[in-house]
Formats: structure tokens, C-alpha cells, sequence
């Protein structure tokens, strides 16, 4: 830990700094975190959680998961978190003397959200079909990310679109290995990461104590921690292009998903609903499918055509539509089978084969 040298700031999240950094000749990740005293006691712990997820799948899947190289707690930091602090909870960890220090490998070169838009921009020159074998490749590995984990019953609670980074790469192909299991995924340029592993959980050592973090304190269906994350974030990026043109979220549609499901033009999206009993989860379900499948009568039953000038209505109409990578029929086929993650990567694979 001596021989770290610290080059530049890169990163942040709510309570961490990530600075590029040089250690043993090598460029690497040094994050620094703001812990309270029964984060790093042992047991239950979320300190432990991670070093034990570091311990039994990331460091044994470089190509998909961040290496540790090296780690310690400073009892008596100086560290000082600089952004704004966002939540209540949040405030006590900013003021504990208390820090955790990681130092991680590689280096990675654009996180999943930036990728999107970037994506979305070069409009020019690439097609929606290159477009859409990229956005299917990342959606096998993230899948392919998953099953590894599930193998030793990790879970990622809070795995959106900055907690995911690409790796730029002139290889074809990744072999990934699970259990007996063996894929072989074409890449189309960029290798995926699943990050920062503060959010570790797995039953055995967190028992039924779900880690507080906003939404997640209401979790009670294991599937739920990776299938809220998929819809939301990575699968329907229309329903974010929504978002960020209405200011509406999910959390305030009870009664649209009760309309959707029961109106005659959209009610077959009950039929394509996965088999999970989760509440919160059939509705992220339920809203992603009619926001992707049906977005006019979604945007209607929503009252926006009566909130916002047509002009603006037909604008976000079409912004919705472009933003769409994935034809209806895939996307009924992965929903039918969110819980069935090796049936949707053997169906993606063979379709990024064919094309
Ligand atoms: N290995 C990495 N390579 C490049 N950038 C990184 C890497 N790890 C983290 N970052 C950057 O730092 C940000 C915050 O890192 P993260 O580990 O998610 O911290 P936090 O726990 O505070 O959310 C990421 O969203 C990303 O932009
Ligand atoms: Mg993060």
C-alpha cells in the first residue's frame, strides 16, 4: 500500500473518490470510502461482504469483474468528500474517521450510461443493426456477469448504468465458464465490467438483512435485486429517454399499470409477464413492456397528451422510438424469460451469430 502513488481524480460516487493511481509499475484504481464502525465489523458486515465477493468471483474472472490487489481500513482518515452529500444516512458516513481504501485493476474506459448516449449520437455512419449487436452483446454478458455471480449466491444491488464500464477491445470473442457451463460471446468491441462491489449481498452472509440503499429496503424476492435493475436500467432505454423528458418515474404508476393491463389494446402484455410473484417487480415489468411495445398508448394512459402541447407529444413519441435497439419479438422473448438468464444468453448468442 506504501508504493501507491496517486496520479488523478477519475471518479465519484456518494461516498467514495476513485483516483487513477500507480502501483507496482502499474496504472490502477485507488478508491477511497467514508465507513461506519459496523461496516468493517466482521461479521454480516458489507466490508466483509466485499472482500469475500473480491475472494470468491472477482478475482478469479479478470475479463468481467475487477481484480483487488491490495486493501486496508485507515481508522484515522483525513479523507475529506468534497461533492455534494445527498442523503441523511449518508451524512454520518461522511463524518466517520473511518475509511476503506482499495486498490483495483484495470482501468476501464466507459461506463454503460455514457456508452448509450455515445451510441445514440453516431447516428451517422453506424446502422441500428450495429448498433443493436452491440447493445445485444452487452445484454449476454451482463446476463452471462449474473449467472456467475448467482453461482455462489452473490447478488449486485445496485447495479445501473454507472456501476457497469466497458473496456474497449479488438477481441472477438470472450469463452466464459460457469459451473459446466461454457459460452462463447462475441464481443463487438467492448467488454463489460460489473463494478463497485460496496453493494455486495449474499444470503449467507447477510442473512435476510437486506443492506439499507434506498429503494432496496422493500426487497424481499432474491430475483427482484437483478430484475428491477435490467428493466430500468439496461434493457428499455426508451423508458429512460421517458423519464428524462417527463420527470416521471416508475414509483408514481400504480393506476397506469392497472390501466394498462386491463385496457383491450394492451392487455396481451399480462401474457408476456415473467412468472415472479414480486410485486414491484411484474410492474417495472408491466410499465417497461408498454412503454417499449405500445409507448403512444402508454404516454396516453399517462395523460400526456393532454399535460403537453402535440408538438412535443409526437417529439417524445419519436424519441422513444429511436432509442429503441431491440426488436418486439427479443424483447418479449427476454421478459417471458427474465429468470431464466442461460435461456436468454443461449437466444442472444445465437442470434448475434446469425446477423
Ligand atoms: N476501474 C475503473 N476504471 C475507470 N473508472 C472507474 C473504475 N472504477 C470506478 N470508476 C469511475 O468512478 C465512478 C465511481 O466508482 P464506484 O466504484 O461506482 O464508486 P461508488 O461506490 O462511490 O459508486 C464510476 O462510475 C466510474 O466513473
Ligand atoms: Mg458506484
Amino acid at each position: 500500500m506504501d508504493q501507491i502513488e496517486i496520479i488523478k481524480e477519475i471518479g465519484h460516487g456518494k461516498r467514495s473518490v476513485i483516483y487513477l493511481a500507480k502501483y507496482k509499475g502499474k496504472n490502477v484504481i485507488y478508491k477511497i470510502t467514508h465507513v461506519l464502525q459496523n461496516d468493517i465489523d466482521e461479521k454480516n458486515s458489507r466490508y466483509y461482504a466485499t472482500l469475500k465477493f473480491y475472494e470468491d468471483i472477482a478475482n478469479h474472472y479478470p475479463n468481467h469483474f475487477l481484480t483487488l490487489l491490495d486493501h486496508k481500513i485507515d481508522e484515522n482518515c483525513s479523507f475529506e468528500y468534497k461533492y455534494r452529500i445527498e442523503s441523511d444516512n449518508s451524512k454520518e458516513a461522511h463524518q466517520s474517521k473511518i475509511c476503506l481504501i482499495t486498490i483495483e485493476y484495470p482501468i476501464l474506459d466507459i461506463t454503460l450510461k455514457d456508452y448509450y448516449h455515445h451510441i445514440n449520437r453516431s447516428n451517422n455512419f453506424e446502422t441500428i443493426a450495429s448498433k443493436q449487436r452491440k447493445i445485444y452483446s452487452f445484454v449476454v454478458q451482463f446476463n452471462c456477469m449474473f449467472m456467475l455471480m448467482q453461482t455462489k449466491g452473490w447478488y449486485h444491488l445496485d447495479s445501473h448504468s454507472k456501476n457497469i464500464m466497458g473496456v474497449y477491445t479488438e477481441d472477438k470473442y470472450d469463452e466464459m465458464k460457469i459451473n459446466d457451463l461454457k459460452f462463447k460471446i462475441p464481443l463487438f468491441g467492448i467488454r463489460w465490467y460489473m463494478i463497485d462491489y460496496d453493494p455486495m449481498y449474499n444470503k449467507s452472509f447477510n442473512g435476510n438483512v437486506v443492506i439499507k440503499s434506498g429503494a432496496w429496503d422493500y426487497i424481499k424476492n432474491d430475483f427482484h435485486y437483478y430484475l428491477i435493475n435490467v428493466i430500468e436500467y439496461i434493457l428499455y432505454q426508451p423508458y429512460w429517454i421517458f423519464i428524462l423528458n417527463t420527470g416521471c418515474n416508475w414509483k408514481c404508476t400504480d393506476i397506469t399499470v392497472k390501466k394498462i393491463l386491463n385496457s383491450p389494446n394492451t392487455s396481451y402484455i399480462k401474457q408476456l409477464l415473467p412468472d415472479i410473484q414480486e410485486p414491484e417487480t411484474l410492474k417495472s415489468c408491466a410499465i417497461a413492456l408498454a412503454i417499449v411495445l405500445e409507448p403512444e398508448a402508454y404516454m396516453k394512459y399517462r395523460g400526456f397528451d393532454k399535460k403537453i402541447s402535440t408538438e412535443k407529444f409526437n417529439k417524445l413519441l419519436q424519441l422513444t422510438k429511436n432509442g429503441q435497439y431491440f426488436d418486439a419479438d427479443d424483447i418479449k422473448f427476454y421478459v417471458k424469460n427474465l429468470n431464466d438468464p442461460e435461456k436468454n444468453v443461449r437466444y442472444f448468442i445465437d442470434k448475434l451469430n446469425h446477423t
